[in-house]
């Protein structure tokens, strides 16, 4: 039996392969809007597909409408943090479950999201919207911002543009790193950069699922971040068990957060800050499932499907977001620690127990970044078991045994690889 087309924005990456897969293992016909800059979309399953331009939003609702009328579509998904707002306009324009389009806005435009979440009482720092140097100066000035502080665009991802501050002198150029930070699609205009002032403390995620308004959090996951100026996210562990009363912040923090930025059915990840003394700072959220592999690790961690539950609630059928396991995961991210050219890779582990996922990305010969945004990590692997002490174990010593040479080395000597390391990221 067929069931009704599925459509995805965007079908590239390994969230909208997943969710392609679980809607066709359905027998859902599959169709995806890409753009032509995407290229060819790798979903084998695709039934067809509407090219449109990403970059003008309005003719993009209006083709993808047409066409997802046309298929007679009884769902619009995305895993793509650049298409969640235009998700939601499609979605109310086909009148199928979706976001409030009139604040989806917000879960994409940090400063709408700053603005929305002061006005719901949920914790976010102190940030101003500066246009020129004028403002950069006034926004340093201000000893609500203080040092350290964040500049970061409106509209990043993947910590594309931010850097963490320490004093004035670096002002400048970290502005224009956020200025330069182009979207994924052209169209995602720079209104300007923010200040930031600084969250101390460790961060978290919240990986939820909301239907019919009604919020889920299938876990709470820790990740390990680079430190210094650019903040590259090195691993993900899940699920993470918090006090008790610092658990009832968060997720009294987050789901303030979910309402605020109009969430009403689909995925949400909300990044947080904990102090030590259990105050949640919420430094972003996104309308969609997290990357970095995190529906993997729920999957194998908790026994969710999430892709099938996210298809279920666009499809506005009941979806199962009950753990049926009680294991633990964790996913490594390889960076280089400098710039130059990736000459030989030993000791990469293999899939295999315990090891459900590996991926290296670089090309033995091919230049690689220091650290920097998300997209420079060399590869990864996922680790999983009923103990998360064993399975954080068991990572670290992987991540020991990978060597990679890159050419021309560092001058101090042999290169140390950036992975999470047990202590940064032990539950
Ligand atoms: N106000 C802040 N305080 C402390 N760290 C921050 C702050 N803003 C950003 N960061 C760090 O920078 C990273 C990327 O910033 P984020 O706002 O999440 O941008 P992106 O949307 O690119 O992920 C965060 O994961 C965090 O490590
Ligand atoms: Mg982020």
């Amino acid at each position: 039996m067929t069931g009704a087309a599925v459509l995805l924005l965007d079908a590239a990456g390994p969230e909208s392969v997943a969710l392609a897969r679980a809607a066709a293992e359905r027998g859902h016909p599959v169709h995806a809007a890409t753009t032509a800059a995407d290229g060819q979309p790798p979903v084998p399953e695709l039934a067809g597909q509407v090219v449109t331009d990403f970059a003008r939003p309005d003719r993009a609702v209006e083709e993808i409408t047409a066409y997802a009328r046309r298929r007679s579509v009884g769902a619009v998904l995305t895993a793509n943090e650049y298409l969640t707002e235009l998700a939601a306009l499609v979605c109310a324009g086909l009148g199928l479950p979706g976001n409030d389009p009139a604040l989806a806005h917000a879960a994409r435009d940090k400063m709408a999201m700053v603005n929305v979440l002061t006005a719901a009482g949920v914790r976010v720092p102190y940030t101003r919207l500066v246009h020129d140097d004028t403002g950069l100066h006034d926004a340093l000035a201000d000893p609500a911002v203080g040092f350290p502080c964040v500049i970061k665009p409106v509209r990043g991802a993947g910590s594309a543009g931010v850097t963490v501050v320490t004093s004035p002198a670096e002002a400048a150029a970290a502005a224009d790193t956020a200025r330069m930070a182009r979207g994924q699609y052209s169209g995602e205009s720079a209104a300007g950069i923010l200040v930031q002032a600084y969250a101390a403390g460790d961060e978290y995620s919240v990986e939820s699922v909301t239907q019919d308004a009604v919020t889920t959090h299938l876990a709470v996951t820790r990740k390990a971040v680079t430190c210094g100026a650019r903040r590259v996210e090195t691993g993900h562990s899940l699920p993470v068990r918090l006090l008790p009363a610092t658990e009832a912040a968060v997720r009294r923090e987050v789901d303030a957060a979910i309402r605020a930025v109009g969430i009403r059915h689909g995925a949400s990840h909300t990044e947080v800050i904990i102090t030590p003394d259990g105050r949640c700072t919420v430094i972003e959220i996104a309308a969609r499932l997290g990357a970095g592999h995190i529906g993997l690790l729920v999957q194998h961690a908790l026994g969710i499907d999430v892709s099938a539950a996210l298809l279920d609630v666009a499809l506005g059928r009941p979806a199962a977001i009950n753990p049926t396991a009680h294991g633990h995961a964790t996913v490594r991210f390889i960076t280089s620690p400098h710039a130059g050219r990736l000459t030989s890779l030993i000791g990469f582990p293999k899939r295999g127990p315990g090891v459900p996922f590996v991926r290296w990305r670089a090309a033995i010969g091919s230049s690689v970044n220091a650290a920097g945004v998300n997209a420079d990590r060399l590869g990864c692997f996922v680790v999983t078991g009923p103990d998360a002490a064993e399975v954080e174990q068991q990572a670290d010593t992987l991540a020991r045994q990978i060597r990679v040479q890159i050419d021309p080395p560092a001058p101090g000597g042999p290169d140390q690889l950036n992975s999470a390391s047990r202590s940064a990221i032990a539950p």
